[in-house]
């Protein structure tokens, strides 16, 4: 792509756009002479390490896992035990005081929060992680601020430099506008999307919370912001930035003010830039709308713009597929070829800091006979562990008692039946949990793209329901699932009569055999198959690798026949036990909730 032109092309050919372009060009030289060595070193390999299935990634939030920096350093020998190779810190910028959104109201983009320590601090982290084999990804909020930003503060001084960072208005003309074709992210706790501020006589769009304001992008002053602290963050070691939010960072009246054309100009740009400066760093976009749209973030071959990508419909399939027993959505919206560019990477996860919103493909559930509205509202009872026979339990987010929609809450554990099955002391319910933790990483340790896993899911530890005690959370249930690293539950790790046992050593054996074996690198593309089974999902990879797993706690049988073009009945070998597979009476048997990884 041609940086000079895309940008004139976006901001007018003027005179303050000219001098915005220089200033981007004196902050991409600035960036370029300052990279330390060491980065540069790395910069000259490029950025291919992402494709490797070596990359197993962790989320965490630094004070839910270890208090803070210092302690997190004690930490890292765990994060290795367990074959992690990058760590993404939930929000550490530093945040606004109260309410900040779990850290996604920034207000200051160059400083760590005092809560989790220092910058001079991170870099260290960050050095001895790499030192580790372990690469950092940051929360990179490009959205908004906190409305206590230092930008808001100059805008509030008089510094006319800053006038046009948020969009705001004298009058609520404009925002009706707006008002008329947008949607509301969190209609229960911050319904609308403006705000007015009788300080300074404004209406400020205010897309999520009240305190967090949506920056101008029309503003190119926005953008060169914007690179200047990505690159100086870049600067310090940061390998991967999530960029929070983007389908909102453009906006229009008279549209959704979501995926606009002008969202992908932006991060192509910034693509481009980080490739001038710091090759060796890539993008993850957070975009968590539907399948067709999020594929349009990965650019194409010309202009790229994220290298990896939230696989949010895996997620929502796999617990869909859990719930009713039933492969069959997620083998036939799986196997829609959406046309991903080379390069471009799933991150498999299943679970998240944020809800889970049930976006599936409506044809299809036609197809089955299924009908959307009632289908999801199956699922969010389920998840709830309201349905009769769930084993989930959950909570609900952001419920509307008009349309009865909902999202859910709840950790991977507690929504797999251990919750449920502790409190009854049931322990083959205790077993059964255990199974379905197993098979839903198994699925997304063995899918192509990287593996995600969430802190605390490796030993399956279960919601907190202390967060209703703690005011800035009370309201808002995600925090049921964000829970505090249980380290006294983790000791158990080694002891395999233990629940913490028996999870953790199978997921670090799972990584294990992912990192010593070619059939996980991107080069390798999963194909659904359909086994003739409804509960067994099965997909292969590039012929030479068989993944199958039954989703439901019944014992399986799937005809061989079915694989007669993969050199079934033969032999396989299942990667994970080392067991030699036959089929018998032309038969292949799967237990409750097995899975296994053929070659
Ligand atoms: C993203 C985050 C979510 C946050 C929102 C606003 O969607 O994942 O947790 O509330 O952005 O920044």
């Amino acid at each position: 792509m041609d940086l000079k032109s895309s940008y004139f092309e976006l901001y007018g050919t003027n005179e303050i756009t000219q001098y915005r372009w220089e200033q981007l060009l004196s902050i991409m030289e600035q960036a370029k002479k300052t990279r330390p060595s060491a980065l540069k070193k790395a910069d000259r390999e490029g950025n291919a390490w992402y494709q490797s299935e070596k990359m197993i990634g962790m989320m965490l939030y630094v004070d839910k896992f270890s208090n803070n920096l210092t302690e997190f350093e004690k930490r890292i020998d765990y994060l290795a035990e367990l074959g992690i190779t990058y760590v993404h810190f939930m929000p550490l910028l530093k945040s606004r005081d109260g309410n900040n959104d779990g850290g996604y109201a920034v207000s200051d983009y160059l400083m760590v929060d005092d809560k989790f320590g220092t910058m001079e601090q991170l870099e260290r982290v960050m050095k001895l992680l790499k030192k580790k084999g372990i690469r950092t990804c940051i929360d990179f909020v490009l959205n908004h601020t906190a409305k206590e930003h230092i930008w808001v503060q100059k805008y509030r001084e008089g510094d006319h430099d800053y006038d046009d960072m948020y969009f705001m208005f004298e009058d609520d003309a404009i925002p009706k506008e707006y008002e008329k074709n947008l949607t509301e992210i969190f209609p229960e706790v911050a319904p609308g999307n403006f705000t007015y501020y009788e300080d300074i006589k404004k209406y400020v769009m205010t897309r999520f919370y009240e305190f967090q304001w949506d920056l101008n992008y029309r503003n190119p002053q926005v953008f060169n912001k914007i690179v200047e602290v990505m690159l100086t963050l870049a600067n310090k070691g940061v390998d991967i930035f999530r960029l929070d939010a983007i389908p909102y960072i453009w906006k229009q009246v008279g549209t959704s003010c979501m995926n606009l054309p002008n969202v992908h100009k932006l991060i192509a740009m910034m693509y481009h830039i980080i490739q001038q400066v710091c090759p060796s760093v890539i993008f993850l976009g957070e975009a968590i709308v539907e399948p067709f749209e999020i594929v349009k973030y990965f650019g194409d071959q010309k202009t790229r713009e994220c290298n990896v990508m939230y696989n949010a419909s895996f997620m929502v399939l796999l617990w869909n597929s859990l719930a009713t027993r039933d492969v069959r959505l997620m083998e036939r919206s799986l196997s829609i070829d959406y046309g991903i560019p080379k390069g471009g990477t799933w991150i498999n996860y299943v679970r998240c800091h944020d809800d889970i919103g049930w976006g599936f493909e409506n044809r299809i559930l036609k197809e089955l006979g299924l009908d959307p509205e009632r289908h999801k509202q199956y699922m969010i009872q389920f998840m709830e562990g309201r349905y009769p026979g769930s084993f989930a339990i959950g909570e609900l987010y952001e419920y509307n008692p008009t349309t009865q929609d909902a999202r859910n809450s709840g950790t991977l554990a507690s929504l797999c039946g251990l919750e449920q099955a502790m409190n009854e002391k049931h322990m083959y319910k205790v077993e059964l949990a255990v199974k379905r933790i197993l098979l839903l990483h198994a699925m997304v340790i063995a899918y192509t793209g990287i593996p995600l896993l969430y802190s605390g899911d490796e030993i399956g530890q279960r919601n907190d329901w202390d967060y209703k005690n703690v005011q800035e959370y009370a309201t808002d249930s995600r925090w049921l699932h964000r829970v505090s690293m249980d380290w006294e539950a983790a000791e158990h790790r080694g002891d395999l009569s233990t629940v913490q046992g028996q999870i953790f050593s199978k997921i670090q054996a799972m990584i294990q055999i992912r990192k010593s074996s070619h059939y996980f690198s991107a080069d390798y593309r999963s194909v659904p198959v359909d086994t003739g089974n409804n509960t067994v999902f099965c997909f292969h990879k590039e012929d030479k690798m068989l993944v199958l797993a039954n989703f439901s706690e019944r014992e399986q049988w799937v005809d061989s026949k079915t694989f007669d073009w993969f050199g079934l009945p033969g032999e396989m070998e299942d990667l994970i036990t080392g067991r030699r597979v036959r089929s018998y009476h032309n038969h292949i048997q799967l237990g409750p909730y097995e899975y296994l990884w053929l070659v």
